[in-house]
């Protein structure tokens, strides 16, 4: 068999290969608690999954134009401009699948071969993948706990060379929960102008903020840095559809029109009964989201506040997305029985054997010392997973 270089050279999703172990084990009748998860456990909206029904009842089932239907493309500009006064026609937006694929086309559109781009660690593990597909060179920049996990102007102009072309920002952040403040943001935004680089603004989460943090979306800086934007959202997070495979990319009309042609070459458009579905989900009442942000907030807090009471465990106070990124490197060294901690990765594989509890190891994000905890299950289980972890931590020695 011959598998390709660049192929064989992709490691998987390390994320997905420890929700697939949870997986695994529950499906062996183990009892789990998955905190490994990058999705929100609520079903998609009633709402929602009435217009796909009926999507599919009034044969919306052909293909549409590749960039996706014009309607769903000018909800998605009217989206952007009630979340955030932002200002984009339908031929500055495109559909995709999932925003993962966005930023597939993205990458595709922007990167020359040998391009750096700078990707703040940790990191979410897709962004190196990504880019090393396309024939870029991924440039990781770590940020510590005490710079809130947030990209500094000194580290960021550091790592500017004459090949850097682009920097993803998440904002909030997988895997940390980090939001950036419109102060650190314009900070950022004045060395990407001064270097003529694009910003590649990923937003998956951004519905997703808590304790009133005031969210500023990238773009709405200013004239001058939205035309270096690109700006990535979707459906996936706020409005639980991550299997509904819907992203949507909003930039420059010339490079929207690259990606298209991309997109027409390689997938075609997105489902176009996830793209009915997903007009709803944006143009409809957004109650449900509210309340989805409510639960999580309130499963947040309870996280926070338990897991600082486990010795050995700081969880630190991010105020976005789903996730805790709680510094657990003071358990390194220790062990139970034969089994040593030396990092992240054999502590996430010891709590899973020894407690059932499945959480993704910060050297997967590029950052050891720390682990990701999802809360996007619901309390009873973070409640368990919180008690079996203070317990099997309590046995190391
Ligand atoms: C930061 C970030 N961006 C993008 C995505 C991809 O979203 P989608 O499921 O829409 O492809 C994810 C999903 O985990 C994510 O965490």
């Amino acid at each position: 068999m011959h598998v390709s270089s660049k192929v064989n050279s992709l490691a998987f999703s390390g994320t997905m290969q420890i929700s697939g172990k949870a997986k695994e084990l529950k499906a062996q009748g183990v009892n789990v608690i998955d905190l490994s998860v990058g999705e929100p456990d609520f079903p998609t909206p009633q709402r929602v999954k009435d217009a796909a029904v009926k999507a599919i009842a009034d044969n919306q089932t052909k293909y549409t134009m590749a960039a996706g239907i014009v309607p769903l493309r000018e909800a998605v500009g009217a989206w952007f401009k009630q979340s955030y006064g932002l200002d984009y026609a339908a031929n500055e937006i495109i559909i995709s699948n999932g925003a993962k694929h966005s930023l597939y086309n993205t990458l595709q559109t922007i990167i020359e071969v040998g391009e750096e781009v700078i990707i703040p660690a940790p990191y979410w593990v897709t962004y190196p993948a990504l880019v090393e597909i396309v024939d870029g060179v991924p440039i990781t920049v770590e940020t510590t706990k005490e710079e809130g996990f947030k990209l500094t102007p000194e580290k960021f102009k550091a790592a500017i060379t004459p090949k850097t072309r682009a920097l993803i920002l998440c904002n909030p952040s997988n895997p940390t929960g980090s939001v950036y403040t419109k102060a650190e943001l314009e900070e950022i935004a004045e060395i990407v102008l001064e270097n003529d680089l694009y910003v590649i603004s990923d937003e998956i989460y951004s519905k997703l903020v808590y304790d009133d943090f005031e969210y500023t979306s990238f773009p709405t800086l200013s004239d001058e840095i939205k035309k270096k934007t690109i700006l990535i959202d979707g459906v996936s997070k706020s409005y639980s559809m991550t299997g509904w495979r819907i992203g949507f990319t909003a930039a420059d009309k010339e490079l929207i029109s690259g990606m298209g042609k991309l997109q027409s070459q390689m997938t075609s458009n997105a489902s176009t009964i996830s793209q009915y579905a997903a007009l709803e989900a944006i143009t409809g009442p957004q109650d449900d989201v509210e309340e989805m942000r409510k639960t999580f907030n309130e499963r947040r807090i309870y996280l926070r506040d338990a897991l600082n009471l486990i010795d050995g465990v700081e969880a630190g106070d991010a105020k976005g997305a789903f996730y805790l990124f709680p510094n657990v490197s003071s358990v390194f060294g220790k062990s139970y029985g034969d089994t040593k901690i030396n990092g992240s990765f054999d502590l996430s594989m010891y709590l899973i054997a020894e407690a059932q509890v499945a959480t993704v190891p910060g050297s997967v994000f590029g950052a050891e010392g720390f682990l990701r905890i999802a809360y996007a299950t619901s309390m009873e289980n973070l409640q368990e997973g919180v008690k079996r972890i203070e317990e099997a931590l309590a046995k190391l020695s």
